[in-house]
């Protein structure tokens, strides 16, 4: 038999509690308690009468004095709530913090709807509702830096189910619901937690509504234990709405029809459709319960999707230019917007997860330093760098201008990952993306986002996701771009090598606790809708598969080896199925190309995986390679990343420099760094704009300079490295050959 384990008494001792209106009935029931469990109560009462008139430090100075009896802490706070700032500070000033902050404080007007004044609704709004988002607001910022609160607000059933002759109280009382589920999502990362009650007790505002007997029955001692629950730092309870009363507690959830659509493609929407539906719309039977408004966008989202096209609906009634009006898509508008910049905060936990994601297991020993944060090489899969960079263009695709897209045609096309540094094992990432093109390919439109990657103020990573949104296209763009990453076909020969591996049935499942919460891999019926007989596996889940295998058959799994990964997604892949990588070694190219064994079915096309260029590494000792001169390769390798990154240099260096190097004692070669233009340039030949610095070296100090054997200040006072201009922009240099170069 389990064995029983003592019950823990709920304590709340350091913890400091405001409960408002606490002079009397409820609000001196959660004080007492309050105290009782160890914490320090601060007693708000203003004393007034039941209509709000008046006032008085009595009823707060009794409570406080009858804690302080039983030998609790307690203090009188006489302000009215709507002097919500005082209040607070009374809790700062007596104990230097504030944990909990009960809404309790409450008058009644009750009048028929008809005879209700002006000074009946107001007063009961203010006290009610704007009293009880004054404390609270006055208290946010003190939770918010201590990451813990706890905040109750008080409902009433007359808000939740009306009543008669309380207009105004119901009002204000629902408003308040509405206040804390807001509360809720904006306090969820900071702990604090904001929960709705809507109690039913014995006090003196329900005397003149309750029969004696009941008033006697329903006591404020049964409602206390609740608020001190919720408000103890065990409780996870958030944004939820509660009845209570009598010592019984039940929660309460919306509820929603299946509903119906009345409306057909391209038709006008009209009453008649309303009324014919109207059964089916209030029609309970399999009713739904969504917890968020993301389940009220997606039930439209689905709706579009059923209807077949959402051509002609604008998700933004303000765009009617004719551009917009067929495709959704304003290239000139929406190309190089910025998203809003995003943060990644992980743990050891994310890399391990997605390698779990990807399919690494136990059963491989050299997987373990991927599965176990205390292997000596534990590292983080390269391709876990689509990670961070999904998460902030998921979250900002929805708002730019010019996007007015329907996210149920979005398929994932192709992604490029490219790795400046090992990814760290946890830490805080932030990324940048920018909406880089966007191609009309008539069919639809394929928008290309970068995404910048960076670890303090060091690059880690670069990604471009290409979305391609089905029946976008025609609306007038270009059909190729210079910005993207361009998938590469295989050799013609057989395979070199091929690995293979069997997707887990729950591999989807695994792999969207990454942070991909698209139930089109998780839900069968939302699968249905897309028109698949099953959830399917992430695209950058077999991307990921595909990627350790190169990882292992070339490069023994030493993640500093992996450069760069492009993949087009040519077909799904149902979890279960299995996976097989064909690799061809070309140089530090492995092409690839993966397919379900199952059914011959290629998944991944125009695939490779650059590895770092390890001959390159060993060339940098200098020596000449046959005539050639070797910068030739340094700067082809800053051309690229320029491509890549050229914006965020441009943004950092603005400056033009030119490099004059020489060979046995001649200028060979000229060389123009452009970082002043937009976006950054780089050409042979000496520079076009007059150049802010000039540096003349020999081919071979370049080299010892950009491999880091060569100080540029030693180089410099030594007389081998020549500087014309402005030779404070020579300090950025460093940057540019380091971060950039990569050799
Ligand atoms: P109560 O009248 O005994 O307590 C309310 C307290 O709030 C009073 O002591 C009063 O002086 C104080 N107060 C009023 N205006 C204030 C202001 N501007 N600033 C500071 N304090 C102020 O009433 P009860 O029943 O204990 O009500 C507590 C809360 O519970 C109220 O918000 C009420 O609307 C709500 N409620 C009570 C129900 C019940 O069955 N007792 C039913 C539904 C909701």
């Amino acid at each position: 038999m389990a064995e029983m384990l003592p019950a823990v008494p709920l304590r709340l001792d350091g913890k400091v509690a405001l409960v408002t209106g606490a002079g009397g009935g409820l609000g001196r029931a959660y004080a007492l308690l309050f105290a009782e469990r160890g914490a320090s109560v601060v007693v708000n009462d203003l004393g007034g009468d039941i209509k709000g008139e008046g006032k008085s430090s009595s009823a707060a100075d009794r409570v406080v004095e009858e804690i302080r009896a039983k030998g609790g802490n307690a203090v009188a706070s006489y302000d009215s709530v709507e002097e919500g700032e005082k209040i607070v500070q009374t809790a700062l000033d007596a104990y230097g913090r504030i944990d909990i902050v009960v809404n309790n404080a409450g008058i009644l007007r009750d009048r028929s709807f008809a005879r209700t004044s002006d000074l009946d609704w107001d007063l009961i709004q203010r006290v009610h509702l704007r009293g009880s988002f004054k404390v609270t607001r006055a208290a946010w910022n003190h939770m918010k830096n201590q990451n813990y609160g706890r905040i109750i607000m008080t409902a009433s059933t007359s808000g939740i189910y009306g009543n008669f002759g309380q207009a105004n109280y119901s009002a204000a009382k629902l408003g308040l619901l509405g206040l804390a589920n807001t509360l809720a999502i904006e306090g969820q990362k900071y702990n604090i937690q904001c929960n709705t009650i809507a109690p039913t007790a014995g006090s003196r505002l329900t005397q003149t509504v309750l029969p004696q007997e009941l008033v006697d029955a329903l006591k404020p001692e049964f409602i206390a234990p609740l608020v001190v629950w919720l408000c103890h730092e065990s409780c996870q309870e958030n944004g939820s709405l509660f009845e209570v009363g009598a010592g019984w507690i039940g929660k309460l959830r919306w509820e929603r029809t299946l509903g119906a659509i009345v409306r057909q493609n391209n038709q006008q929407m009209t009453p008649e459709a309303v009324r014919d539906n109207w059964k089916q719309i209030c029609d309970f039977d399999n009713a739904t319960k969504p917890k968020s408004g993301r389940d009220s966008l997606m039930t439209l989202h689905e709706v579009l999707n059923k209807l077949g096209t959402k051509q002609g609906i604008s998700t933004n009634p303000t765009s009617g230019s004719p551009q917009t009006s067929t495709s959704g898509i304003n290239p000139i508008e929406a190309i190089g917007r910025r998203l809003s910049a995003s943060e990644y905060a992980y743990t050891n936990l994310q890399p391990i997860l997605y390698a779990l994601g990807v399919g690494m297991t136990t059963k491989d020993p050299d997987h373990l330093k991927f599965l176990f944060e205390r292997n000596e090489e534990f590292s983080c899969l390269p391709s876990f760098g689509v990670i961070p960079a999904q998460a902030a263009m998921l979250g900002g695709l929805a708002s730019v201008p010019g996007l007015n897209i329907d996210f149920t045609k979005v398929l994932h096309g192709e992604q490029y990952l490219e790795l400046y540094k090992p990814l760290p094992t946890s830490g805080t990432l932030k990324s940048e993306s920018i909406i880089a093109d966007i191609l009309d390919k008539g069919s639809g439109a394929v928008i290309l986002i970068d995404v910048h990657t960076y670890n303090e103020r060091d690059l880690v990573c670069f990604n471009q996701f290409s979305v391609f949104v089905v029946g976008a296209g025609s609306f007038g763009g270009k059909r190729t771009s210079d910005k993207v990453k361009v998938t590469v076909n295989p050799p013609s020969r057989p395979p070199d090598v091929t690995m293979t591996d069997v997707t887990s049935i729950n591999q989807a499942a695994l792999y969207r606790l990454n942070g991909d919460w698209n139930p089109l891999h998780i839900d069968p019926s939302f699968a249905a809708f897309g028109g698949f007989r099953k959830p399917i596996l992430h695209g950058l889940c077999t991307m990921g598969f595909a990627a350790r295998h190169v990882l292992k058959q070339y490069a023994n799994n030493d993640v500093t080896k992996f450069k760069a990964i492009k993949v087009r997604f040519a077909k799904p892949v149902i979890p279960g199925q299995t996976l097989e990588t064909e690799m061809w070694k070309e140089g530090n190219r492995i092409h690839l190309r993966a397919k379900v064994k199952e059914n011959n079915e290629v998944v991944l096309t125009g695939a490779y995986v650059d590895l770092v260029d390890t001959a390159h590494k060993t060339r940098d000792d200098g020596t000449s390679m046959g005539g050639k001169l070797q910068s030739d390769l340094v700067f082809a390798e800053i051309s690229r990343r320029i491509q890549d990154v050229g914006r965020e240099m441009v943004k950092k260096v603005n400056a033009i420099f030119q490099w004059d190097i020489t060979q046995e004692g001649k200028i060979a070669t000229q060389w123009t760094i452009d970082l002043k233009n937009d976006s950054g340039e780089l050409y042979r030949g000496a520079a076009r704009h007059q150049a802010d610095t000039t540096f003349m070296l020999s081919d071979e100090d370049f080299m010892q300079l950009v491999s880091g054997k060569l100080n540029p200040q030693k180089a410099f006072f030594s007389g081998k490295l020549h500087i014309k201009g402005n030779i404070m922009h020579s300090q950025k240099l460093e940057m540019i050959l380091k971060d950039y170069a990569k050799l």
